[in-house]
């Protein structure tokens, strides 16, 4: 079974962009100021985090979370994936911040409780966390939709140059890359030969774009789902 999701579509992406942003409060859970919010005149829901309302975090530039949170966006639909739901930078009530296409869910599932139908999503978003060198990616940051789709949220600590995954999908140690991922892989780094390259470069200085091309490029010299690093391997809470 094919279980790779359509590409985001560019309509909701492009609706991100205009329309004013209605706040109608502050998601429960969120260590930055994560606001939910109503998007233009169709009150479309989507989820708007100020760059002001990012935490300070001691190896992380300040206030370049929302740019992360963009570029993750711009590197899951390079992959020919929409795991990441469509995120832009743009101004808002309280600044410049990213604004993200809200999932309606249920929250009582995440990664740690999904059923193996989703092993083949989980693994390719463990390709897309390897990729972006996700710091973050806890359980709760996968949700499962009415329609049984997963989606990966909050990429604000991604793209660092040094080794930093941080993740619970660790299940795949060792297994070869799927080769439909691997094509995905070969896909990315031709678009960052070419276009979507200048989209990632206003979004992430260009040290962290060449790290990104390499992390691409390891995994398909080197297709098998690699041990932790050096440092912590889990988040915290793992939740
Ligand atoms: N796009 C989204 N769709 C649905 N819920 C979201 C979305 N983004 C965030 N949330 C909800 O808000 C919570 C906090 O968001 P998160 O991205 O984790 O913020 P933070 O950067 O503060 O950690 C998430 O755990 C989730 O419940
Ligand atoms: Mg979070």
């Amino acid at each position: 079974m094919d279980t790779t999701p359509e590409p985001a579509s560019p309509t909701v992406a492009a609706e991100l962009a205009s329309g004013e942003l209605d706040l109608l409060g502050l998601l429960p859970g969120s260590s930055n100021y994560t606001f939910l919010a109503r998007l233009g005149d169709a009150g479309t829901p989507v989820v708007y985090k100020p760059r002001r309302g990012e935490s300070p975090l001691w190896d992380f530039p300040q206030g370049t979370l929302c740019q992360r949170e963009a570029a993750a966006f711009v590197v899951c639909s390079a992959l020919g994936w929409s795991y990441v739901p469509p995120t832009i930078l743009r101004d808002g009530p309280h600044g410049v911040g990213m604004v993200q296409q809200y999932i309606e869910h249920d929250p009582r599932f995440h990664a740690l409780n999904l059923t193996p139908e989703h092993d083949e999503e989980l693994k390719q978003i463990a390709v897309f966390d390897l990729i972006v060198n996700n710091a973050d990616r806890k359980g709760g940051h996968i949700l499962r939709d009415a329609s049984d789709r997963l989606w990966a949220i909050d990429h604000g600590v991604c793209f660092h140059v040094e080794p930093k995954l941080r993740t619970v999908l660790w299940d795949y140690i060792g297994e070869p890359v799927p080769m439909d991922s691997l094509a995905a892989v070969e896909a990315l780094c031709d678009a960052l030969e070419n276009e979507v390259s200048s989209r990632i470069g206003e979004l992430l200085p260009p040290e962290e774009v060449e790290s990104l091309k390499r992390r691409a490029e390891t995994i398909l010299k080197s297709p098998v789902f690699p041990e932790p690093g050096p440092g912590r391997p889990y988040p915290w809470p793992p939740i």
